[in-house]
């Protein structure tokens, strides 16, 4: 059976769903998204990623395509359409379709799409021995903290870790303190505090981000949001956090292995209280 997508106004096979090739998201990247995971039929902190998706608009100048209220039926009902057990949704909203000419008229009507995946299962292998990552200088715009469609940085980013056989690419800031993964937060254990990169325009402020500083620091591990090097005293951990991942070791880095090289314990912890909370998020 086919999937089923969201297009403008009506649900059709994802195989027949279009915009239009003058869609200001197709040739100026003139948009926003969300990824949001749903656990047999439970979101998680749904109201989170429509805060984030409104804020992100709000950023761009583009009008909500819907009120709040109707973004979160619709998504419920691309979920219910697809018929499927733990979902990844994608929700993106564009400026909509216009002659391209930059500057963006007024009465533009926003695109709005939504569309339903399958949850990727997380990969057990890299879950049981951790996963790798390359470092790169940070090639992307100032503006991180909104979550927009405009990711040829990040394609690249993940391209060239492929190409080195690592599974995620930090940025790194000038002076070479670690920003976030091109598609995660990025977080290290420096004596036994949890330190991640601050909230700023540098870094998207991750929902499972919330989840992972909420529950450590519920459990008495200790957080810290500052800026902080991979050369740091102490650095005995890292990982990472999205939504399809909740929380994956990184145990190699440049190809230098991270403390023993093996996933860490306040790593194994962590991810076993968030996915905990997770289920507790997302039970009936
Ligand atoms: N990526 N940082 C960046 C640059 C991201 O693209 C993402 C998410 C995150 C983690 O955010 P969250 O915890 O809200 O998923 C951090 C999504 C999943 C993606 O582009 O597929």
């Amino acid at each position: 059976m086919s999937l089923i997508a969201y297009v403008n106004g009506g649900f059709v096979p994802l195989e027949k769903a279009y915009v239009h090739i003058e869609d200001r998201g197709f040739q100026f990247a003139d948009g926003v998204y969300e990824v949001i995971a749903c656990y047999n039929g439970q979101f998680l902190e749904l109201k989170a990623h429509l805060e984030r998706l409104v804020r992100s608009c709000q950023a761009i100048r583009v009008p909500l395509p819907a009120t709040q209220d109707e973004l979160e039926s619709l998504i419920r009902e691309t979920y219910t359409r697809n018929k499927l057990d733990d979902a990844m949704l994608y929700v993106q909203v564009t400026r909509g379709v216009a002659p391209r000419i930059h500057a963006p008229a007024k009465e533009l009507r926003p695109s709005l799409i939504i569309t339903a995946r399958e949850l990727p299962a997380p990969d057990d292998e890299k879950l049981l021995n951790g996963a790798s990552a390359i470092t790169l200088s940070d090639i992307r715009w100032q503006r991180c903290d909104i979550k927009s469609i405009a990711l040829l940085a990040s394609v690249m980013g993940k391209q060239e870790a492929m190409s080195r056989g690592a599974y995620e690419a930090f940025w790194l800031a000038e002076d070479g303190h670690v920003l976030e993964g091109s598609s995660t937060n990025a977080f290290a254990v420096i004596n036994d505090v949890l330190v991640t990169h601050p909230l700023d325009c540098h870094v998207l402020g991750g929902i499972t981000r919330d989840i992972v500083l909420r529950i450590a620091a519920a459990n008495d591990i200790e957080v810290c949001e500052r800026p902080w090097k991979l050369d740091e005293q102490g650095l005995s951990e890292c990982m990472i956090s999205s939504t399809t991942h909740a929380v994956l070791p990184i145990v190699r880095i440049d190809d230098k292995p991270i403390g023993d090289g093996a996933p860490g314990p306040v790593t194994g912890r962590l991810r076993k209280l968030v996915l905990a909370e997770i289920s507790v998020l997302t039970s009936a």
